[in-house]
């Protein structure tokens, strides 16, 4: 959510450096059918995960409907409190509109500022990479912020949540599991690794990989956990927090990399971490911790 701050601001501040007075470009969402002409492999995985399946279903649990009632809201697809997390929201014809579950953008970023940047090969990649960044894009190698932005909803931290909302869905069902963890969570339906050479391939991570990703997300855990904390003191949510919080540092312990960002965790270092690990093979360190079933 930072991120997006950070890019409302950059948006902002490049219009108003170029005298135009008209509507603030603000990231928005697109929808994940803009995606798929392009990208059919990652579009067809992502039709096999719950995250897709979600939609049709979801507020007609009877869960849904008494957290629903609890936060003071009617219908799911319209609640607001639930929107960030369990829709993408389009804008048609001036108004928000639910068009699917979390997809792509929940992910990889709000894309109507860099989807016409991100593939133009007119421009050189090294220009369009750090381009479409600076537009809100978060790109499969910074697994950092991607982590990131699946602990803001499955550690239900995102800054759009209040503590009261958090709450009051607790008291009232909803889940909020301490032990969501990057590798298991991300290495089974969610998949989708069509890289270049063989990009019919949807390729499985090494152990090396898989060992940086499991750090990496410990460290994104880590960050998530301390900001989402301070949100309320209601007993069922701090203690979540907590585990998650204990978890992580037990892990990074263990890292010697991680040292300097234990000392003070934050995006920046966690950025730093991942890029300290890039090459390394942290296997003979966390490799007995690794998942060996996938969600
Ligand atoms: C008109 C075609 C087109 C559309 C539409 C499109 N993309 Fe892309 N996308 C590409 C191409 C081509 C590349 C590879 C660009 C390159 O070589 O750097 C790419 C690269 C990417 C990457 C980075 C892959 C990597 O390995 O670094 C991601 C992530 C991505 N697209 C996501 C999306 C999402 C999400 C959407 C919808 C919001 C989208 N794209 C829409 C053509 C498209
Ligand atoms: C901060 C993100 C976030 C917000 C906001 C949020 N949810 Fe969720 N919700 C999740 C996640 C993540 C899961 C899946 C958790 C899991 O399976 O461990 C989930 C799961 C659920 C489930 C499934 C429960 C089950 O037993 O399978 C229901 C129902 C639900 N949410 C309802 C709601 C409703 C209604 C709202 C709005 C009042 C809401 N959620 C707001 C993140 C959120
Ligand atoms: C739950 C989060 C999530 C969702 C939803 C998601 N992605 Fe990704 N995506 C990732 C992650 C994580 C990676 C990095 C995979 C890796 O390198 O291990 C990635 C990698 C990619 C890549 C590069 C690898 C490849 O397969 O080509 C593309 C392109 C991409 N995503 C596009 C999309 C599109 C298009 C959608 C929607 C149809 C989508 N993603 C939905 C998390 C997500
Ligand atoms: C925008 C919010 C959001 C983001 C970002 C997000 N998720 Fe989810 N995820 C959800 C919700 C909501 C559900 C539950 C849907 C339901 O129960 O119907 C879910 C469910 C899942 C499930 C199914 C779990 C099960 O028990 O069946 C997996 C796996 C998963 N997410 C992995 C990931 C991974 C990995 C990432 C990041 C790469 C990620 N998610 C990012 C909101 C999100």
């Amino acid at each position: 959510m930072l991120r997006i701050a950070a890019v409302m601001l950059s948006a902002f501040f490049f219009l108003s450096s170029n005298g135009l007075s008209s509507a603030i470009a603000a990231p928005s969402y697109v929808g994940p059918e803009k995606c798929q002409n392009c990208h059919k492999a990652p579009y067809e995985v992502w039709k096999g995960t719950k995250h897709f399946s979600s939609y049709k279903k979801i507020h007609k649990h009877k869960t849904a409907k008494k957290i629903l009632k609890a936060v003071g809201e009617k219908r799911m697809k319209k609640a607001a409190v639930c929107a960030p997390c369990h829709y993408t929201v389009v804008e048609k014809k001036g108004k928000p509109k639910p068009v699917a579950g979390t997809s792509c953008e929940s992910c990889h970023g709000p894309a109507s500022e860099w989807i016409s940047i991100h593939n133009n090969k007119k421009v050189d990649k090294a220009t369009r990479v750090k381009q479409s960044v600076e537009a809100g894009m978060v790109r499969p190698d910074n697994l950092y912020d991607i982590a990131s932005n699946c602990m803001s909803c499955h550690g239900l931290e995102n800054s759009k949540l209040s503590g009261k909302h958090a709450s009051a869905m607790l008291a009232n069902g909803h889940p909020l599991n301490p032990n969501f963890e990057m590798v298991e969570y991300s290495q089974g339906s969610v998949r989708h690794r069509f890289y270049p050479p063989d990009v019919t391939t949807n390729k499985k991570m090494t152990k090396p990989e898989l060992s940086r990703l499991y750090v990496i997300g410990q460290a994104a855990a880590l960050v998530s956990a301390n900001r989402a904390i301070s949100k309320t003191d209601d007993s069922k949510f701090v203690t979540a927090q907590k585990v998650r919080i204990d978890k992580a540092k037990t892990v990074l312990a263990k890292i010697p990399d991680a040292a300097k960002f234990l000392s003070n965790p934050s995006r920046e270092g966690g950025q730093a971490l991942a890029d300290a690990i890039k090459t390394k093979d942290l296997s003979s360190l966390v490799g007995d911790q690794l998942p060996t079933s996938y969600k």
